[in-house]
């Protein structure tokens, strides 16, 4: 297997937070490789011009459409699902992306916290409402973006979905280390799936640009300083989701290219299991989309 050589002629691949930023790079990615594509964005303007720019460099026969959901509210998680089933029998590849450092406590339509609803929430029940999709792939593959943030010590349960009393870098550092469990968890649950999460390391992106105070400027400053290019942050999640044998172990945890071992609290199996668990409570699944151990 080469750098270059996909799996399969064409995926169909589905890829959230893809309108700027490590998204759009690995969305590119992929339709170089020849798949299709489906972008998803909270922000209609930037999502669309990010399509037209891909399908700009699509090949004839190549499919870049776009679809517009904000992930903070269950509600629209479930109609992205909707449609998207409708639209699609088969999904080979989702890449769940859509993050975002919160800096100001907010809730979701939910009431949950928005770091932890955007974060680890919406790619949860994103990937439970595609499974019928997922399933119909000869290699389903789920690649989710954590980050080394996951570092931030053992998540408290009682206080990840509220986020109360809040620290918007703990909240954010508990939703990457989600990120982790929920890769390593899903291929315990549904071991046909190629599942794996990576860090792109510290990237020169929209990220945090949101935030309050001196954070911004200081971020900006650093990004620029210090930070990859998107596209060198996109490359591990590229890599992983153009090819599903790459992924091994499987539910593993990956930065440049590497499978690496997260942090003890990162690796935590019971604390999987059990962030599982809940989540499936806080999400209110139908027992029909439940995932069980294998
Ligand atoms: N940059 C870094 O240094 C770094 C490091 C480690 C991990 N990460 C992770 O990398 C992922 C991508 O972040 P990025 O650095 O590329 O940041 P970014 O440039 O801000 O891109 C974030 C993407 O997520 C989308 N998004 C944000 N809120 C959303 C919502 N409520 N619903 C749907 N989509 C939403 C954005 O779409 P809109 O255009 O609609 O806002 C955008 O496409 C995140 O999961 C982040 O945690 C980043």
């Amino acid at each position: 297997m080469t750098d270059q050589e996909p799996y399969g002629p064409k995926r169909n691949v589905v890829i959230t937070g893809a309108s700027g930023g490590i998204g759009f790079y690995i969305a590119r990615a992929l339709l170089a490789h020849g798949h299709d594509l489906t972008l998803v964005a909270r922000d209609s303007d930037r999502g669309r011009q990010a399509t037209e720019r891909l399908a700009g460099l699509a090949q004839d026969g190549q499919r870049v459409t776009f679809e517009p959901a904000d992930l903070t509210h269950l509600q629209e998680v479930h109609r992205l699902a909707d449609r998207l089933l409708e639209q699609q029998a088969k999904i080979d590849v989702l890449v769940n992306n859509a993050g975002r450092y919160v800096h100001d406590f907010a809730r979701s339509d939910d009431g949950f916290e928005t770091t932890f609803a955007l974060n680890h929430l919406a790619p949860f029940v994103l990937t439970h409402r595609l499974m019928p999709a997922l399933n119909q792939s000869d290699a389903p593959t789920v690649v989710t973006t954590a980050s080394m943030a996951e570092r931030v010590g053992p998540i408290d349960l009682e206080r990840f979905a509220s986020g109360v009393p809040y620290s918007a870098w703990r909240a954010y550092g508990w939703s990457k280390q989600a990120n982790v469990h929920f890769a390593r968890e899903l291929a315990r649950r549904a071991p046909h799936i190629a599942s794996a999460s990576f860090h792109p390391g510290f990237v020169a992106t929209g990220f945090g640009h949101s935030g309050g105070g001196l954070l911004t400027p200081l971020l900006k400053g650093a990004q620029r300083l210090f930070g990859r290019t998107p596209e060198q942050g996109a490359d591990t999640g590229a890599w992983l989701a153009a090819h599903p044998q790459r992924i091994n172990p499987n539910g593993g945890y990956f930065v440049d290219r590497d499978a690496q071992t997260p942090s003890k609290a990162g690796r935590d199996d019971t604390m999987a299991a059990e962030l599982w668990r809940r989540s499936e409570a806080w999400a209110g699944l139908d027992d029909a989309l439940k995932l069980n151990p294998a």
